[in-house]
């Protein structure tokens, strides 16, 4: 059965860990397994703005032995020139496999129902489930000493700001299935969808992880190994810069809220990041900032997670 990655649970807490483990081989070799030799061609669509995700993929598929179709969305124009199931049987019939940076995740879902090859979520508006990979491959590397991926379960994962984004809604279900304690800190008018906290929470409950949400930042933050945040105005909300600003301030994560974290806790950020707003300078540009690491780890991670959806075809 072809296995698609639409949002971080459909990888189980064992087939998660395997992508992991492969991810960190990744790093280490990077043509160390390349299973697109043909070259076998995957398909990038991109109906979003996109710097990391084109190239990452770009650069990945590339190693991977394969080719990289990248295809602009304002041309290809998926659902309104032609109905998503026709793309998916036209797209089906020539690539190996569809990666899609878009907005609604009922677009990916119908794109993976019509399609017998993997369908891989680059970004919706509900998840990103890519970036947590990256985000937790980050992790495992800089607790390598420690037990690299077999470190994860057990730590604790703050997030504060918008949490109704497709970023918080990933690290509860990403979070949660490598059996970490997730916690979002946000304010009480954006909370994360109460079906995404259900799940994330029944995932924790079998990997021994937890996931809590608060309006206190302090809170959150509490001890936290890892201290993440994300902009607070996400794609497509560009008009609504101006009133997206105020309810997220409390949120900001300054040298005064990373203060409150544990001494070692790495800083992530999926970029792009606007210092001042939801970061400061200091922290992102500080000492304990991953975000450069974090961000070539989509490239890892994404070969990696090609590499595994392939074997089970
Ligand atoms: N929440 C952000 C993530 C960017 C990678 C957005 O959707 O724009």
């Amino acid at each position: 059965m072809t296995r698609h990655f639409l949002r971080d649970d459909d990888l189980s807490p064992r087939e998660q860990a395997e992508v992991l483990e492969l991810a960190l081989a990744y790093r280490d070799d990077r043509f160390i397994r390349t299973p697109l030799t043909g070259p076998r061609a995957v398909a990038v669509l991109l109906d979003k703005p996109t710097l990391r995700t084109q190239v990452s993929f770009g650069v990945g598929i590339a190693e991977l032995g394969g080719y990289p179709m990248l295809v602009d969305g304002r041309l290809a124009g998926i659902g309104v020139r032609e109905s998503i199931s026709d793309t998916a049987k036209v797209l089906g019939s020539m690539v190996s496999a569809i990666v899609w940076r878009t907005y609604g995740q009922d677009r990916i879902e119908e794109m993976a129902a019509h399609v017998s090859v993997p369908v891989i979520n680059a970004l919706t508006d509900q998840f990103h489930p890519c970036q947590i990979l990256a985000d937790l491959l980050t992790v495992a590397q800089v607790r390598r000493k420690q037990g690299g991926v077999a470190a994860l379960p057990g730590l604790t994962l703050a997030y504060v700001g918008d949490g109704a984004n497709n970023m918080a809604a990933s690290y509860l279900l990403g979070g949660a299935t490598a059996g970490m304690h997730v916690r979002i800190g946000t304010p009480a008018s954006h909370v994360p969808d109460a079906a995404v906290v259900a799940d994330a929470a029944a995932i924790a409950a079998t990997t021994g992880g937890s996931v809590q949400i608060t309006h206190d930042r302090a809170v959150a933050l509490a001890g936290a190994d890892v201290v993440a945040t994300d902009t607070w105005v996400s794609m497509g909300q560009e008009a609504e810069a101006a009133e997206r600003e105020a309810p997220f301030v409390p949120f900001r994560l300054d040298a005064e809220a990373l203060a409150l974290a544990a001494p070692d806790a790495i800083v992530l950020h999926c970029l792009p990041a606007y210092r001042g707003k939801e970061i400061t300078a200091e922290v992102i540009d500080g000492p304990q900032s991953a975000v450069w690491d974090e961000a070539e780890n989509r490239l890892h991670a994404q070969k990696a997670l090609l590499a595994w959806l392939l074997e089970q075809q």
